[in-house]
């Protein structure tokens, strides 16, 4: 089958399914294409929240379809590779944070959506990229706990220096790996160009960023500034639409290993065959469904940075 066939044919079965399909902003570029929505963390959960559609086909990773399964609990939430992971998101166990817990009782646990279920379930409010310093800002405990992201809690933490913050030790293997030395070298060949950097990057690259955000922060950021070129701290799945809203600007990743491989597991293969089966579902016990979607709700009713 041609790549054209398998997309019509994939609409054409999402129709019949009455299936949503939705896509990160990291996903392969034929996957975006046939998407109905593409976002990052924070919107893609909020359209599965509110969207009339009976079936949700996340092309994503492991954490986002089960973010979907806690907050659209009567939908089908299809994965169409269930093998999608996500290494951060594993470095952090229910065991481990309530453990964490017990030494910092008084603590306020703020975690990243990159985060299981059962870990959700066991912190008081969840964040993305987008919200975090706006949610660590909102909590009255004068001590945060934020996991799993150690990037992303020391720049939450510099945000917030009323407060005393604990730091998981997880990291986000293809942000973390980016090195200063990229930076300073691509910089260097485009003098002219703005640095935007997600904030899973280490500190001393944020430190060098003209702007810290989220990927769609990034569409933002490059739509309304007149800069002409901008160097692109994050997966390299966003170049695509990038491109395609901004075809009159120049888009520069600073490393070539900034590729997310569970992001690219999902084929068009596997999202008709996920519609012609109805599986892998993925579902959430109603006990930790229901604890996760507090730490969710909480993190929703909050402003965005
Ligand atoms: P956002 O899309 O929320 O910016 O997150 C990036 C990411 O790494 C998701 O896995
Ligand atoms: Fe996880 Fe990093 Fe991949 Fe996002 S880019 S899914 S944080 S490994």
């Amino acid at each position: 089958m041609t790549q054209n066939e398998l997309k019509q044919q994939i609409r054409q079965l999402a129709e019949e399914r009455d299936a949503l399909l939705i896509a990160h902003n990291y996903q392969r570029d034929e996957i975006q294409e046939i998407a109905d929505i593409t976002g990052d963390s924070l919107a893609l959960s909020m359209a599965a929240a509110k969207t009339d559609k009976t079936v949700i086909v996340f092309c994503g990773v492991h954490f986002m379809a089960e973010s979907a399964a806690i907050l659209a609990p009567g939908k089908t939430i299809l994965l169409p590779r269930p093998d999608a992971g996500c290494p951060m998101a594993d470095m952090v166990t229910a065991e481990g944070l309530h453990e964490l817990k017990q030494q910092h009782p008084d603590a306020t646990v703020v975690t990243y959506v990159n985060s299981s279920a059962a870990v959700k379930a066991e912190s008081d409010v969840c964040c993305t990229s987008s919200n975090a310093i706006s949610v660590a800002r909102a909590q009255s405990a004068a001590k945060l706990l934020l996991v799993p992201d150690r990037n992303l809690g020391r720049y939450i933490a510099a945000h917030v220096p009323d407060k005393e913050c604990i730091i998981w030790e997880g990291y986000c293997p293809t942000h973390d790996r980016l090195k200063t030395e990229e930076i300073v070298r691509i910089k260097g060949e485009h003098p002219d160009a703005l640095f935007m950097a997600h904030p899973e990057c280490r500190p001393d690259i944020l430190e060098l960023a003209d702007h810290i955000c989220s990927t769609s922060g990034m569409y933002e950021f490059a739509r309304n500034n007149p800069a002409k070129k901008f160097i692109v701290g994050t997966e390299n799945g966003i170049l695509w639409r990038l491109k395609k809203e901004n075809p009159d600007k120049e888009f520069i990743l600073p490393s070539r290993s900034l590729i997310c491989p569970n992001m690219k597991l999902t084929s068009l293969e596997d999202v008709l065959e996920c519609l012609q089966k109805m599986e892998p579902r993925i579902t959430v016990s109603e006990p930790i469904r229901a604890k996760a979607q507090g730490s969710l709700d909480r993190m929703l009713a909050a402003p965005r940075d």
